[in-house]
């Protein structure tokens, strides 16, 4: 079983275990898959990975926030940037009154996914924009789940400092503040907690470290786990397998990557709450959303 295998893989002193890893990846082949971050719908990977408790926990620790900020509100208006599957909002409005959901996100499928979770009463603004570019509309709840990670570097210096335009994500934390601002909103911001931002190079052991403690010691037990207790029979024909298998262990590979192919640049806790002094966020709380402690919840003003 997958979890017999990493639990004896972390337990190797930390320094042998990228070998381990690619031990273990030749052991299990490489199959055809979906690409993480492109097909939403019904049938896709995606799908399967927001069943598990590690993503339903992201979704859980939301929900109550957003029902309270958009409670007694007419007409309210919450922006969710980086949509997915829309598995946050699956049976979310069925209670509540009329408003409008603005999304914001390049994919053409996350808003056909998203509008399919919505009840009549609720109206999509659909801006088929990166959040680098779309101008924000004012709204009571804006969220931002699992989605900023994927802008590199902190602010447009570290970018430039790196050969990259455009704005980062201090940019993008300034301009959703403003969006709430004059509604006396809140925002809601969930990321894993790990590091790789663009200024570790590629290669560098820590970074590989990082890799392996978010993508294997803590993403694909937790999806391993998962999937022993599930009791579901053959691993191999799960399609949380191949999450497992190639969301996860393969994603180490991108601590080799040029920094701008990277994908992923995630912060920790400790580097999120400075980006968000910085940006001017007020009464930041924050709380883990799984028992592997790799999620984190991020609300503020
Ligand atoms: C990992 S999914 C998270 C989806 C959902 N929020 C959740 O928690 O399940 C990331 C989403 O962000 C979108 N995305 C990626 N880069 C983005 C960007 N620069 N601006 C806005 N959305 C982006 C992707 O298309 C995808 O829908």
């Amino acid at each position: 079983m997958w979890i017999d295998d990493l639990n004896d893989l972390v337990l190797l002193p930390r320094g042998r275990q990228y070998e381990a890893l690619q031990t273990l990846r030749q052991k299990t082949q490489a199959a055809d898959h979906e690409q993480w971050n492109t097909t939403f719908d019904s049938t896709s990977l995606y799908q399967a990975w927001t069943r598990l408790p590690l993503a339903q926990g992201v979704y859980e620790v939301n929900r109550p926030v957003i029902r309270r900020a958009i409670a007694g509100r007419e007409d309210w208006r919450i922006v969710e940037i980086g949509g997915g599957n829309g598995a946050l909002w699956q049976e979310f409005f069925a209670d509540a009154p009329p408003g409008t959901l603005t999304l914001i996100d390049p994919n053409q499928n996350a808003h056909t996914a998203v509008a399919g979770r919505l009840p009549e009463h609720v109206e999509l603004h659909s801006i088929i924009e990166p959040a680098e570019t779309a101008d924000i509309p004012g709204c009571d709840v804006l969220v931002c789940s699992l989605t900023l990670h994927h802008v590199a570097g902190r602010d447009t210096q570290e970018r430039a400092a790196f050969g990259l335009d455009g704005v980062g994500k201090l940019e993008i934390l300034q301009r959703c503040l403003a969006a709430i601002r004059d509604r006396a909103g809140v925002a809601v911001l969930n990321e894993a907690d790990c590091y790789h931002e663009i200024d570790l190079a590629p290669g560098d052991p820590a970074l590989i470290d990082s890799f392996i403690d978010a993508y294997v010691r803590r993403t694909a037990r937790a999806v391993a786990d998962t999937m022993a207790r599930s009791g579901d029979g053959d691993e191999s024909s799960h399609p949380w397998q191949l999450i497992l298998r190639h969301w996860c262990l393969d994603e180490v590979d991108y601590a080799f990557a040029d920094r701008a192919d990277r994908d992923v640049y995630e912060l920790d806790v400790a580097s999120w709450l400075a980006l968000l002094a910085r940006a001017g966020a007020r009464d930041v709380n924050h709380i883990y959303s799984d028992e592997w402690n790799l999620f984190v919840q991020y609300v503020f003003g």
